[in-house]
């Protein structure tokens, strides 16, 4: 019998789109994971394996680890059991090639992409989003001195650990991140638009109004498990 289609999702954007953002909202609201390769990257070098040192001079300089180190990561982690209700994969593919790889092995698995839905905001927003963003050393919950402020200066709302900015939101390597992003990544806009599943959304104006518009795709989606959609 065939496998029921699940919510597979990818979450397309430049660097500070807002991917991240959204994507904790969409695991509250339908429980399928958040799959962030950034994050299994940084926990790898924050973990000093060996991995983590191979990876640890492309992510602080902001360009891309090589597709066989990242594939490697996010297969691994799509094993795991809590994927197979649905992921939202946040950062990843990133390369015609990655999004090669991972159509494969989907194919290999009988599953499929349900959606990929890209966030566009301006370039010349970025910048501010990027360089006033603070991440909790804790839970990682993602904070904005001006746009979303924590209630007390560098500490988190949520677990009261201490908020620090990422080694790779500054001027200079947001800059190189948002040329690797046009170069390699945007591509994969008309990837998959070819395949008659890409979504855009406007990544400008409020969070929840953002989030609203990315929940409106996914219920719009047809084929898909009704419960899921629900959330
Ligand atoms: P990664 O961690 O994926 O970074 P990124 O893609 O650059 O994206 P960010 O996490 O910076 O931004 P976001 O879109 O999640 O925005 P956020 O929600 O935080 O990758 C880091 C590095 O790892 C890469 O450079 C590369 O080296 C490596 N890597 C990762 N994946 C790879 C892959 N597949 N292949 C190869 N290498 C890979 O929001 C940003 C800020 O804006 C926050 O402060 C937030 O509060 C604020 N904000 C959010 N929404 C709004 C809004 N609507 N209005 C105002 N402010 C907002």
């Amino acid at each position: 019998m065939a496998k029921k289609p699940v919510l597979n999702l990818i979450l397309m954007g430049p660097p500070g789109a807002g991917k991240g953002t959204q994507a904790k909202m969409l695991v509250e609201k339908y429980g399928i994971p958040q799959i962030s390769t950034g994050d299994l990257l940084r926990a790898a070098i924050a973990s000093g394996s060996e991995l983590g040192s191979k990876v640890q001079s492309y992510v602080t300089s902001g360009g891309l680890v090589p597709d066989e180190l990242v594939l490697d990561i996010l297969l691994n982690r799509l094993a795991e059991k809590d994927c197979q209700a649905g992921f939202i994969l946040d950062g990843f593919p990133r390369t015609v090639g990655q999004a090669g790889s991972l159509g494969k092995a989907l194919t290999a698995k009988k599953m499929e992409m349900a959606a990929a839905i890209a966030i566009t905001v301006a370039d010349s927003e970025l910048l501010d989003r990027l360089t006033g963003r603070r991440i909790c050393k804790g839970c990682s919950s993602s904070f904005h001195v001006k746009f979303s402020p924590p209630k007390k200066d560098g500490v988190c709302d949520r677990c009261g650990g201490e908020l620090q900015q990422r080694k790779d939101d500054t001027a200079e390597v947001i800059s190189h991140r948002l040329h690797v992003y046009h170069e390699q990544t945007q591509p994969l806009i008309e990837y998959y638009r070819k395949a008659k599943i890409m979504h855009l959304v406007d990544g400008i104006g409020q969070i929840d109004v953002i989030f609203q518009n990315i929940c409106a795709i996914i219920e719009s989606l047809k084929g898909l498990d009704s419960t899921q959609v629900k959330g």
